[in-house]
């Protein structure tokens, strides 16, 4: 896929929105060159003047800031990190249908944004593997430690509060299963993995298995440059222990065959933006998916959610 293009000289303030949002009903993705000026408040002018409904970020489990009141940083993941591309929120119940992001400062090396066609890459896995997803969905399970660390965010950050019972209660609210394990707590989500498209009624693919399924450590590393992982000092003994896993949503694993045949779809599907300063990237979340590449040197990457 590729993202429609525009440029913001020719669009007029009045028309903005209908442009953007007409090119977003047919593409997925709108990729608008030189949009703000480079400033967080400038971009938060743009994804509000799309975007009518702002979310917050809760119940996510990505490190990220919240710079000003819902925009955000993109995820703190190290750098060295290749990002698989993914729905974002698509493990909770309260999965925003925009997500836009604007680039205030380009990595001197690398940074660029991944993006990939659910609907495309849907066609392209295993019809057995397609039906046992739309009949059982997918079971997304997460154990949060208490504080955040390098890669994973704590229940107290995620909840925002360090009260047990009140995590227990928030948790459960958003359709989870949560149990405390000690200190940690385990979440799970019962997801359906496959939705019809709210416009086209087409099937698309949602999923964060890409993130959450153990193989994503074997991914990172065959994806990302070994200067990166040199230079960052990672290798197969330092990695993280992963913290979750996605399964068939009656809890049955995935074989190696249906994760490699994702991980090769979402290659076959995938487009690399290479934002400027100053871009603005629209994607429907309902729709088409993002990650990142690894990168050197300073990056920020803002980021805003919600609906129509
Ligand atoms: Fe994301």
């Amino acid at each position: 896929m590729k993202p429609s293009r525009i440029n913001v000289n020719e669009i007029s303030n009045s028309s903005y929105k209908k442009v953007i949002l007409e090119e977003l009903e047919k593409n997925g993705a709108v990729w608008i060159r030189s949009a703000f000026n480079g400033t967080i408040e400038d971009f938060e002018r743009c994804s509000t003047s799309v975007i009518s409904d702002l979310t917050f970020y809760q119940g996510g489990s990505s490190l990220r800031e919240e710079l000003t009141k819902k925009t955000y940083t993109a995820s703190y993941y190290p750098p060295f990190m290749t990002l698989p591309v993914h729905h974002e929120l698509a493990y909770t119940s309260n999965m925003p249908r925009l997500i836009a992001f604007g680039c205030v400062k380009k990595a001197t090396h690398g940074g660029q944004t991944p993006i990939a066609d659910g609907i495309a890459l849907l066609n392209d896995l295993p019809k057995e593997l397609v039906t046992k997803i739309k009949d059982k969905g997918l079971l997304y399970i997460r154990k949060l430690n208490a504080e955040d660390n390098e890669y994973f965010r704590g229940w107290k950050s995620t909840f925002g509060t360090d009260n047990k019972e009140e995590v227990l209660k928030l948790s459960e609210e958003g359709g989870n299963t949560s149990r405390w394990i000690g200190d940690v707590l385990e979440v799970t989500h019962h997801r359906s993995g496959i939705i019809s498209h709210p416009d086209s009624g087409q099937d698309s693919w949602i999923s964060q298995i890409t993130a959450y399924h153990p193989s994503v450590i074997e991914y990172v590393f065959r994806k990302t440059p070994q200067e990166y992982l040199a230079a960052a000092g990672i290798n197969a003994s330092t990695t993280p222990e992963m913290q979750s896993d996605c399964r068939f949503g009656d809890g049955t694993p995935l074989t190696k065959e249906d994760i490699y045949a994702i991980w090769e779809a979402y290659d076959k599907h995938t487009y690399i933006c290479d934002l400027s300063e100053g871009d603005f990237l629209l994607l429907d979340n309902l729709w088409v998916g993002h990650g990142r590449l690894p990168f050197k040197g300073d990056r920020l990457v803002t980021v805003s959610m919600g609906n129509y």
